[in-house]
């Protein structure tokens, strides 16, 4: 994709002037703040209505960069040099000296960061002086946007600038690890965690009830559009929506398809705008198929399983 030079500079002087703008990511858009400080990163606690005790995500341009806030080790560089930049996030000890701001940690000792691969977020990046926070860019517990559009479907006039990056080509989060004491998952995400396993002897995600880092954001109803969704479902009530990931002969009336054949990176990439589509087209109820748990598969279900919390 070819990079607008006058967007980044745009989006520079916002971030300069610590304001929060929306951000293209290679999984979702991201409400983009400068790290360091408190005025700029509490504004994204304002826009989304997010808790503040829900901590966010740093974005990173290098290594270097990331030096100055947080103690690496070699597990976190032997993950770095395969899969990064991209989809991954891994939760590391916070230096003393670091500046990123309070906002962002909830105070803690730890800090989650995540180099993202989206050309225009990485230029972005490096002409900045600083790390960027950004969560997804959603009101809290809703879906995560994946264009310019539907980030301005969730903040209207209220969000100052959205760099636009085009369509996001992952389509869901970032997979998040902690990596402090034994390497742990904690939310699954674009990276299957298959390839995290071959590397890092790990074990399974904890239940919710001897979770030890609680992951805040993970608990609860999540990436819901706001109305009812049941999941392997075989038969669609007659009003429903259903949500197919691939083409087949079918009587009912309401069909979405997520891929014409069942892949699942298309699934993953066409989810959020289907689930979006069929809130706007002002359905009651979400029929959802069900959905192989292999590769990207495992994310998928994690968000369809937390969405179908919605009564
Ligand atoms: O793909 C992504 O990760 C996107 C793009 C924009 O980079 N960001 C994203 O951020 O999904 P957010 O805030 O929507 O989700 C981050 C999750 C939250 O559930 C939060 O609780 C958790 O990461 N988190 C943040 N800091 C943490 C920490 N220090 N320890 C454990 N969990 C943390
Ligand atoms: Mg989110």
């Amino acid at each position: 994709m070819k990079i607008n030079l006058s967007n980044i500079k745009k989006a520079k002087y916002f971030l300069d002037n610590e304001d929060c703008i929306a951000v293209p990511t290679e999984t979702v858009y991201g409400l983009a703040a400068n790290a360091y400080s408190n005025k700029a990163t509490s504004k994204i606690f304002k826009l989304k209505k997010r808790p503040k005790r829900n901590p966010l995500i740093v974005h990173y341009h290098s290594l270097c960069d990331l030096k100055k806030d947080c103690h690496i080790n070699k597990k976190f560089l032997n993950l770095y040099k395969k899969f990064c930049p991209g989809p991954i996030s891994f939760v590391l000890k916070l230096k003393k000296n670091s500046l990123i701001s309070n906002n962002v940690t909830n105070h803690k000792k730890t800090l989650a960061v995540r180099f993202p691969k989206h050309p225009v977020i990485r230029k972005l990046l490096s002409n900045l002086d600083y790390p960027l926070a950004a969560p997804s860019a959603n009101v809290s517990n809703k879906i995560s946007p994946v264009s310019k559009a539907d980030v301005k479907d969730e903040f209207g006039n209220q969000i100052r600038y959205i760099l636009d990056g085009g369509r996001s080509n992952i389509g869901l989060e970032s997979t998040i690890i902690n990596l402090i004491g034994k390497p742990e998952i904690l939310r699954f995400g674009a990276l299957p965690s298959e390839q995290l396993k071959k590397i890092l002897r790990l074990r399974k995600k904890k239940t919710a009830k001897n979770i030890k880092i609680p992951v805040p954001g993970q608990n609860k109803l999540h990436y819901s559009p706001g109305i009812p969704l049941r999941l392997n479902v075989t038969k669609p009530r007659p009003n429903e929506a259903s949500l197919l990931i691939k083409k087949k002969f079918s009587s009912h009336k309401f069909n979405f398809y997520l891929s014409k054949n069942g892949n699942l990176k298309e699934v993953a990439k066409n989810l959020y705008s289907k689930l979006r589509l069929i809130k706007k087209k002002k359905f009651k109820s979400i029929a959802v198929e069900k959905i192989p748990n292999n590769g990207i598969g495992e994310a998928i279900n994690d968000r369809l399983r937390k969405a179908s919390k919605f009564k």
